[in-house]
């Protein structure tokens, strides 16, 4: 349904390119539940709103394509991507509940949305504005509310509604839940798979929480610096994590069971994406780094099972 292929994306700052999403190529397809993790920062962000076509300026895509049922996003007009969009894919920002309109009753907001891409009557979009809050678990009878009376779960839950309105095929969510509570992040995100089961749609869910990922999505991507460095099925990557980047990751969760150590993380920085890099970007902070790695860039390479890592470690052509 989506495949992103060789994407290139960035910010033209005055004297230099920061290049955020950098050779990127990941897809979504019909039904999928895709997670992307990585550190803040790495351009999760960036590519999410390439897709959607709303990277404003001084972002900008450079190359690449974006193809969303066989038709490149990086080429319509804006008259085909005001029609794609939102009816199509859709998005729940970061921090989106901070953009509803505090004037505005929420039932109205929801119908602005509906009646701006469709053409129903008034009514009809009240009624569907009141079906998408009971979807969301809020009661219907609160379409007068104003946001100021809502828990931020509820507004939270909002957001998903609008995101939802227009029966998009996909939808993504850019850490949709991370100014929430662990509880109710949990119950909203329980209730977005429920609903996914419902309607059918297929979600690109981006967090920097790999934990969370790996008990929702089916498929997770790992970012770093710009770059796609690791792509797995969920439970593939957890049990056999092969990136040291994903290993970092990994091993920075708590367990359950055993006892308490402290997580130091990963040590060190992200490079700065404004920089020029020679080899793995992960080379000042990899564990396991070679002589190679510093002067080679490693490309995604395919370990079968579904896997694909970009690493010197399995490279069989270290020598060539
Ligand atoms: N408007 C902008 N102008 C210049 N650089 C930007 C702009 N927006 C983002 N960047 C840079 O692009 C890179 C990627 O940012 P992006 O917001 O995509 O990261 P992210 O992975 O979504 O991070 P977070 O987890 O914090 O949301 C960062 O280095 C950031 O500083
Ligand atoms: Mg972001």
């Amino acid at each position: 349904m989506l495949q992103i292929k060789d994407l290139v994306a960035g910010y033209e700052m005055r004297k230099k390119w920061v290049a955020a999403v950098d050779h990127v190529s990941l897809n979504v397809k019909k039904d999928d539940f895709l997670g992307l993790a990585g550190e803040s920062g790495c351009g999760k962000s960036t590519l999410a709103f390439s897709i959607m076509g709303l990277l404003k300026k001084p972002g900008k895509i450079k190359s690449g394509s974006i193809l969303f049922k066989g038709k490149d996003l990086t080429k319509m007009n804006n008259e085909e991507l005001r029609n794609t969009r939102w009816k199509d894919i859709s998005m729940v920002f970061q921090s989106a509940m901070n953009s509803l309109n505090p004037v505005m009753r929420i039932g109205d907001q929801i119908v602005d949305s509906i009646l701006a891409h469709k053409m129903v009557k008034k009514e009809k979009a009240y009624e569907r504005a009141k079906e998408l809050l009971k979807l969301v678990n809020i009661s219907p009878d609160r379409v007068n509310s104003y946001p100021h009376q809502l828990s931020g779960g509820m507004k939270q839950r909002v957001m998903i509604a609008m995101a939802l309105s227009l029966k998009p095929s996909l939808i993504i969510m850019d850490e949709p839940t991370t100014a929430l509570d662990v509880v109710v992040q949990r119950m909203i995100i329980e209730e977005i798979g429920e609903i996914r089961e419902k309607l059918g749609f297929s979600i690109l869910f981006i967090t920097h929480d790999l934990s969370l990922l790996v008990e929702i999505s089916k498929k997770i991507a790992i970012m770093y610096a710009g770059e796609i460095v690791e792509i797995a099925n969920s439970q593939e990557l957890y049990s056999n994590p092969l990136h040291p980047y994903t290993y970092g990751l990994m091993s920075s969760f708590p367990t359950l069971v055993g006892p308490l150590k402290r997580s130091d993380g990963i040590p060190g920085r992200p490079p700065d994406l404004s920089q020029p890099i020679e080899g793995c970007r992960f080379y000042d902070r990899c564990s396991k780094r070679m002589d190679i790695c510093r002067k080679r860039h490693p490309n995604l390479i395919d370990m079968g099972n579904n896997h694909m890592v970009a690493c010197w470690l399995y490279s069989g052509d270290k020598n060539e």
